[in-house]
């Protein structure tokens, strides 16, 4: 899709993510949008975020609008990161080494997978951009030491440690489509595939994408057993404190909704946090990231930035968590959408349609700047600010 269709046509990210489904097999696109149980934890993120009314303060001027953010040293475009996604190379070839190169160009971070489809230090030489490494807590410590050194040794800036996957969650669209690992193939599979011929040729560059980061260890049909064996139930504080001592830069844990893990978290040496539910991909049922939001801000007291993540499809929902208290926001099915659609320029037209959306909505509130969103911009039932 060439730059200008792809802006007229994906003039939103809900319209790219239905251009994104017309060009993806079911079972990958599925396997992208897809979350976990009955898919309400999803869902609520995205209504919780409708559901915050804004009422802005008119006429005090916003000619020139700043959204740019500090994180870790780094200076940001706007504050909208990338987060970590496994397995985007199954949406456009080498997705992830185009979206490293989108994010570095916007002038924003590119969140590496575990789960990535290509290395470490592939996705760490693409770009001279800021990068972060997300890495989980295995039952074989060695092997998320591995990784941290791995991510070290290729410049990234910062790990993640996402803490809400302890066990593999079961997401019902992928059982239904056969999108197990192993790969079930059948004649479902089969005709699915050739539904989109497209991305079959664009596919043919990389037929077969694997986890490459686990190297020799694994194909894609012995992850998920790999996975079910290495991931680990038992984690707790003390292991965060073991991790802490692996990796010099800033450690970033991903995956929190209570305020008392949020303080723990800090206690424990973390830098900053991710409140995030994985977009509805692991416990279903769990509270909106947003709704969890504020009550973690307080907890926190400014002492290290909080980020969040799921539901954010609109630049409008961006100011509404930075009204809430968050530094930055991180997005993840929204890029592969992007990614889906165009390469490269697809992940890049996501990140500008953020940015415009911000921009349009600081001009509209008269907020010139991201210091004026807070929460007296936040409009209740009886008039109150929070
Ligand atoms: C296809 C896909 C793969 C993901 N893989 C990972 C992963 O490997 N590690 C991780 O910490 N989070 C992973 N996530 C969760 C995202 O980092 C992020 O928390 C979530 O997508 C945010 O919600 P959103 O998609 O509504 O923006 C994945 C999400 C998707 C959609």
């Amino acid at each position: 899709m060439d730059a200008a269709a792809l802006q007229r046509q994906g003039y939103s990210v809900a319209a790219l993510r239905a251009l994104a489904q017309k060009r993806l097999p079911r079972m990958v696109f599925d396997m992208a949008d897809g979350a976990a149980g009955d898919e309400i934890t999803m869902r609520r993120n995205e209504a919780a975020l409708a559901a915050i009314e804004l009422a802005p303060k008119l006429l005090e001027g916003a000619p020139n609008r700043d959204q740019s953010v500090e994180l870790f040293g780094v200076k940001l475009t706007s504050p909208v990161v990338i987060g970590p996604t496994g397995l985007a190379g199954l949406l456009w070839p080498h997705a992830e080494l185009a979206a490293a190169r989108a994010a570095a160009r916007f002038g924003t971070i590119y969140s590496t997978s575990h789960a990535s489809t290509s290395t470490i230090e592939e996705i760490g030489a693409a770009t001279s951009g800021p990068k972060w490494m997300q890495v989980f807590l295995y039952k074989d410590r060695a092997l998320t030491a591995e990784f941290a050194a791995r991510a070290a040794s290729a410049g990234y800036k910062a790990l993640i440690l996402t803490v809400d996957n302890q066990v593999t969650a079961g997401r019902d669209r992928d059982a239904r489509n056969g999108m197990t690992f192993p790969l079930r193939w059948g004649p479902q599979s089969i005709v699915d595939f050739m539904s989109r011929p497209g991305w079959l040729m664009r596919m043919a560059e990389t037929p077969s994408p694997t986890f490459v980061n686990y190297g020799a260890r694994t194909s894609i049909g012995a992850f998920g057993p790999l996975m079910a064996q290495q991931l680990d139930p038992a984690v707790s504080w003390s292991d965060v404190e073991w991790l802490r001592k692996q990796w010099q830069g800033p450690l970033v844990i991903k995956g929190l909704l209570h305020p008392d893990d949020a303080r723990e978290a800090l206690k424990r040496g973390a830098d900053a946090i991710v409140v995030s539910n994985h977009g509805g991909r692991q416990l279903d049922g769990a509270v909106a990231s947003i709704t969890a939001l504020p009550g973690i801000v307080d907890a926190i007291g400014g002492a290290a930035p909080v980020m969040i993540d799921g539901g954010f499809r609109r630049g409008v929902d961006v100011v509404k968590a930075l009204a809430l208290g968050a530094r930055a926001v991180l997005i993840g099915r929204p890029h592969l959408w992007g990614v889906a659609c165009a390469g490269e320029e697809g992940v890049f037209w996501v990140l500008e349609l953020f940015r415009r959306e911000i921009d349009r909505a600081l001009a509209l509130g008269s907020w010139d700047s991201l210091a004026k969103l807070d929460r007296s911009i936040i409009f209740h039932a009886n008039g109150a600010a929070r």
